[in-house]
């Protein structure tokens, strides 16, 4: 929205939420997320075009278009716990529009949503007593964490779903007049609404594959002495398989890729797919095994225990450039080197030290095992192994005869990213270790 605003100044746009803490962050110096180049997009439209305010059904009575931009978690109760997406945030905005709102207005789908989620949205707004006009359009958001700035300046695609009647296809037009201020035409796609909601779910899953394919052929790498970052780029090179994506890692992370698989595979269920639901399941599970791997790699060659070792875990953000810890690789090897009673001492360059928690990682995991240091040389002092867990550009530029020094012999590096100069290490004295890579 602050994108919007600060492209398209003759367009008010209010941000609304419940939640007056967060609408306080954003019009403050300290903004609620931390994302390269966006405070100065913000500060840019701040109070020009761009509001941020408390007042949901104020906002709702004054606005020509409404996004509807609320989490969709996956369930934890009921029917389809653990996989189908939690829609009760998407009704209850549908139903306080419904209530509100009169005269025409177009609502756009911005959350990531399950096919036919607009049928309900629908059948709610339909309710209404008040004569409201309305079209219900979907446009995902394909924007990256850590790149958001770039991306939604410079987008690949705008995606735009409607009905397919008159009336629909003026609102989606309105809207690609909305994009078309900074985005060239031939970047706005317009398409039905199932084409538009199943897209967003369908790119996920495609990019979350190339993942957790370049990361099974990681294992067989370390198996025959091949090397993943080798085989990446001589696949990579074929224009039908581009290079992008295939960068092998400790797994995949983030509030998405996880959710929008499982959500995936629920719906292939419901619509009596079993076959398709368990081919994209297999991507989550292939992550599962890469994450757990990176693990049993370090505990195996730390002569099979790391009780009362100290372990430094450099990096707890689920990527670099954001401070997102959501479904972060470091979280699942943090709780599994916890479990064999390692002593585990995170540092992240942008994690607040408060989000890095026995609680962020689970039910039964030891405080007093769990520490977070002020700096990388801090965690490293004293440790026995240090695993880099996420892909902080200050971590290649760590000066690591310095870390070796203060390390009990033999210092182990297990490099979940790919990052380091694993023969630079190895000459200062290192045992080290990269994904796909072969040994010494
Ligand atoms: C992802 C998609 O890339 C966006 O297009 C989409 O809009 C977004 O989800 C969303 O649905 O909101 P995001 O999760 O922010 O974006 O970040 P990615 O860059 O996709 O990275 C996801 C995870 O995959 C990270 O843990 C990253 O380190 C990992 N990754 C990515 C790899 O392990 N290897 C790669 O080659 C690329």
């Amino acid at each position: 929205m602050a994108m919007i605003a600060s492209k398209c100044p003759d367009i008010t746009v209010t941000v609304v939420d419940m939640n007056a803490a967060r609408i306080a962050a954003w019009q403050s110096d300290k903004l609620p997320i931390y994302e390269p180049g966006l405070a100065a997009v913000v500060s840019g439209a701040l109070g020009r075009n761009l509001h941020f305010s408390t007042d949901v059904v104020g906002a709702i009575k004054a606005a020509d278009i409404i996004f509807v931009s609320v989490n969709t978690p996956t369930k934890t109760y009921g029917v389809g716990a653990g996989r189908a997406a939690d829609l009760r945030y998407i009704e209850s905005v549908a139903r306080t529009i419904a209530e509100h709102a009169s005269g025409e207005k177009i609502i756009v789908e911005k959350s990531t949503i399950p096919v036919k989620t607009a049928d309900a949205i629908r059948t709610i707004l339909a309710s209404n007593g008040n004569g409201l006009k309305f079209q219900v359009l979907s446009n995902p958001e394909f924007l990256a964490e850590g790149t958001a700035v770039a991306d939604l300046t410079n987008p690949d695609r705008v995606l735009i779903g409607g009905e397919r009647t008159p009336e629909g296809e003026k609102a989606m037009q309105q809207l690609v007049e909305v994009y078309a201020r900074w985005v060239a035409r031939d970047r706005i796609i317009t398409t039905n609404l199932w084409s538009s909601e199943l897209s967003k779910l369908v790119a996920n899953a495609f990019l979350a594959q190339r993942i957790s394919s370049i990361n099974s052929i990681s294992a067989l790498c370390e198996a025959t002495g091949a090397d993943v970052d080798e085989v990446a780029n001589a696949i990579g090179k074929d224009s039908r398989i581009g290079p992008k994506f295939l960068k092998s890692s400790v797994g995949f992370g983030g509030s998405c890729f996880q959710k929008d698989i499982l959500n995936l595979t629920y719906l292939c269920e419901s619509f009596g797919l079993p076959e398709v639901a368990s081919y994209w399941n297999q991507v989550v599970t292939m992550n599962d095994w890469q994450k757990s791997r990176f693990t049993a790699r370090i505990i195996k060659q730390l002569f099979n225990t790391v009780a009362d070792k100290k372990i430094a875990v450099l990096g707890f953000a689920f990527k670099k450039d954001t401070n997102d810890t959501r479904e972060s690789a470091a979280i699942n090897v943090c709780r599994e080197l916890l479990t064999e009673h390692a002593n585990v001492c995170v540092y992240d360059p942008k994690v607040p030290a408060a989000e890095i928690t026995a609680d962020t990682l689970g039910p039964g995991q030891m405080n007093s095992r769990l520490t977070v240091a002020p700096d990388a040389y801090a965690a490293c002092a004293g440790a026995h192994a240090i695993a880099v867990v996420t892909e902080w550009d200050e971590f290649k530029k760590l000066d690591f005869a310095r870390i070796f020094a203060g390390m009990p012999k033999p210092a182990f590096v297990f490099d979940g990213r790919n990052i380091l100069d694993l023969d630079a290490l190895r000459k200062i004295g290192f045992c080290a270790s990269g994904i796909g890579k072969p040994s010494a």
